[in-house]
């Protein structure tokens, strides 16, 4: 498998018969996903789909790639939660956080509509102002209102600049097959759409086009991705259940769990993988946290955070743990230089790989962390680039589905989320929420 697990970090913290236990849990959850038999099976569509995907479509997207890439200076994606985090994980994995500043041959890359800032959208809106401008909106139920917004406002800019054919060449939209406003829309106006599989919920969306076309503009080798993820899903359904290192770290979490560590903190020493922990944050968060429990998914870059919540890791409550992702090799080479006069006093870390640098400092906090109590799962990566990318990708989906029956909740659904919403369309005068704005009122009101 292209994810080792390691888990000499978790020596004193979990013993043998506390995993025994919980792999009988865990074979059966397992058996749910393979056979689609759990909660939420309808939506077990990512589970193939790294070697079922719609060849025809796929071709579409790698020829919508280059057009956009030869039509335009930026490329707006817009976006939220699972149609969003995937691909900017993936671009910034891949490439760099300073991708858009980086010497490219690929359009810079903006991301809107995962906000309602207006400070937020000005700011992309004045990245535009001069520039060759595509937009890719995606929303797999059309109507989400940050994304809906931001695609009328990009709309109106698009057509101003270009007219409307114009426009129609320089709009790609990502939505349902058939449903939605945005479907409809796009229907009616004739923009290229690409499709969000039904089978396929928003946080398991990345490797459809969802993230594939905004990943492909970035000039990331998509083949490899998808290469990546279908490696690890036959690991994961060709070997029995308790011996495969998705299905282990779904039972080691959950060990965890039981024993009062309700914090799991998803650590890289990478900032080109922070967005990547967002991305992991909604996997699990959205996954799991129902009917009162569930882990708190948090992340922390390193060494960074080490001089901002390295202090509470390793003295504050103890209810966290770890979840390391180590990256044996880095694809830049940078060597500390020597001083023949030494007066910073460095000259021991003359001639060293900063890299090998970064992990002795990784391994130098797990140790810390291990005496200050704070197991530690450790998750070995050759190396970022698409392969791998995808390669993660697969393995937390196929444990997140896992863990999700593990814990007795459907690992596809996300109830929670529309509580906001319809808060939020009551108190701005959606029609068809006029009872429940009077019933926000009243409550206000009373709390006043
Ligand atoms: O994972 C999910 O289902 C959510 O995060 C959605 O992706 C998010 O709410 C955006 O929804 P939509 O794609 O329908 O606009």
């Amino acid at each position: 498998m292209a994810i080792k697990l390691n888990e000499t970090y978790l020596n004193g913290f979990v013993s043998g018969e506390e995993i025994k236990k919980s792999l009988h849990l865990a074979d059966a959850s397992c058996e749910l996903v393979k056979n689609g038999t759990g909660a939420g099976s309808a939506f077990l569509g990512w589970v193939d789909l790294p070697v079922a995907y719609d060849k025809e479509e796929y071709a579409r997207i790698k020829a919508a790639a280059k057009k956009i890439q030869n039509s335009c200076d930026v490329f707006v994606v817009i976006g939220i939660g699972g149609s969003y985090l995937g691909a900017r994980a993936a671009i910034e994995f891949c490439t760099s956080p300073l991708y858009n500043n980086l010497k490219k041959d690929t359009p810079d890359i903006y991301f809107a509509g995962n906000t309602i800032s207006s400070s937020a959208l000005q700011d992309v809106l004045r990245l535009c102002e001069g520039r060759d401008v595509c937009v890719n909106v995606i929303s797999k139920s059309g109507t989400t209102t940050e994304p809906a917004v931001t695609f009328r406002i990009f709309r109106e800019l698009l057509e101003k600049k270009y007219g409307e054919e114009g426009a129609r060449e320089r709009i790609f939209v990502t939505t349902d097959r058939a449903r939605g406003k945005l479907k409809e829309f796009s229907t009616q106006k004739g923009y290229e759409t690409f499709v969000v599989p039904d089978d396929i919920g928003g946080r398991y969306s990345v490797l459809t086009a969802v993230g594939l076309l905004p990943i492909a503009v970035a000039g990331i080798d998509i083949d490899a991705m998808m290469k990546g993820a279908a490696d690890v899903r036959e690991d994961c359904l060709s070997t029995p259940c308790a011996s495969n290192d998705a299905v282990r770290y779904a039972v080691l979490r959950n060990v965890l769990f039981n024993k009062g560590k309700f914090i799991e903190i998803l650590v890289a020493y990478e900032a080109a993988a922070q967005m990547f922990a967002e991305w992991w944050k909604q996997l699990y968060g959205e996954s799991e946290g129902k009917d009162s429990k569930a882990l708190y998914p948090s992340s922390v870059i390193f060494s960074t955070d080490l001089h901002s919540l390295g202090q509470y890791i390793q003295e504050g409550m103890r209810t966290m743990f770890e979840t390391v992702l180590d990256f044996k090799t880095s694809a830049d080479t940078v060597v500390v230089p020597n001083d023949p006069n030494n007066i910073d006093g460095l000259n021991f870390l003359a001639g060293k790989e900063l890299h090998d640098v970064n992990r002795t400092a990784m391994t130098a906090t797990l140790l810390a962390h291990n005496d200050g109590g704070v197991p530690n799962i450790v998750l070995e990566v050759e190396k970022r680039d698409a392969y791998h990318f995808g390669s993660l990708v697969y393995f937390f989906e196929f444990a997140c589905a896992v863990s999700g029956y593990m814990l007795g909740v459907n690992p596809f659904d996300q109830p929670g989320v529309e509580a906001y919403k319809k808060n939020m369309y009551a108190l701005l005068g959606k029609p068809g929420y006029e009872d429940h704005k009077a019933f926000l009122e009243t409550k206000m009101n009373a709390n006043n």
